[in-house]
């Protein structure tokens, strides 16, 4: 196929997400990504699930312990708000990539599987999720892998309050081996790295940086 002037088709931006427990140093890794990646004329945006949306505010809400909803519901209520993330016009993960647009996000819906996977029907969440035509597949996870009792400390140093997930070790401990549960029935449809993120942060970036750059 030729393109006029000799234009190259716009290349679409990479989709990658973080994920791991609370308390795993997602966040700072994310933007040691993206500011490496700019330093590559990469653009990036970097975005986080609970979303800004109204109903990523009343899902803060619910992790707060201020309202209450059941598991399915809040479920639901994160799925209403990835799809909403996929597809709002402003600044949608689905308009960024088809910009060429790199789009990195602090959680997804492996999250959605491994806290409310442990509360109500995992096959439904999954089902959900996974069906969803508004919901894009990421080309890349990197599941930053911190022990329980060393999220737990970094979380009890650094936040004043902790949500409705972050009680306990046993918490942490129950969410940690359903996100491995669901990377294995995951398996090979999705590309999952997970990384051991108990180490020196820039050893921990250059190692992301590594996964990254094969995908790009
Ligand atoms: P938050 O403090 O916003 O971010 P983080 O701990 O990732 O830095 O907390 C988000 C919380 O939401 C976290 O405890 C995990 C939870 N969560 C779910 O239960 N289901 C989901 O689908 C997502 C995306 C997050």
């Amino acid at each position: 196929m030729t393109f006029p002037f000799n234009e190259q088709p716009l290349k679409k931006g990479a989709f990658i997400v973080f994920e791991g427990l609370d308390g795993s140093g997602k966040g700072t890794q994310i933007q040691l990504l993206a500011s490496r990646l700019r330093q590559e004329n990469i653009k990036v945006s970097c975005s986080a699930e609970p979303t800004q949306s109204s109903t990523g505010g009343l899902i803060r809400d619910v992790l707060a312990g201020d309202i209450k909803r059941s598991p399915a519901e809040l479920g639901a209520l994160f799925l209403t708000d990835r799809i909403h993330h996929n597809i709002n016009s402003s600044n949608g993960i689905k308009m960024c990539l088809e910009n060429g647009i790199t789009v990195i996000c602090d959680r997804y819906y492996y999250s959605s599987f491994a806290y409310q996977g442990t509360e109500c029907d995992l096959e439904w969440l999954m089902a959900a999720n996974l069906n969803c035509p508004d919901i894009i597949k990421p080309d890349l996870c990197i599941f930053l892998d911190v022990p329980p009792n060393e999220c737990s400390d970094r979380i009890s140093n650094n936040r004043s309050s902790k949500e409705i997930f972050e009680k306990s070790i046993d918490t942490l401990k129950a969410v940690r081996s359903k996100f491995f549960e669901v990377f294995s029935l995951l398996d090979k449809s999705e590309n999952i790295a997970v990384l051991n993120a108990d180490t020196p942060v820039s050893e921990l970036s250059d190692k992301i940086y590594e996964v990254v750059k094969k995908i790009l």
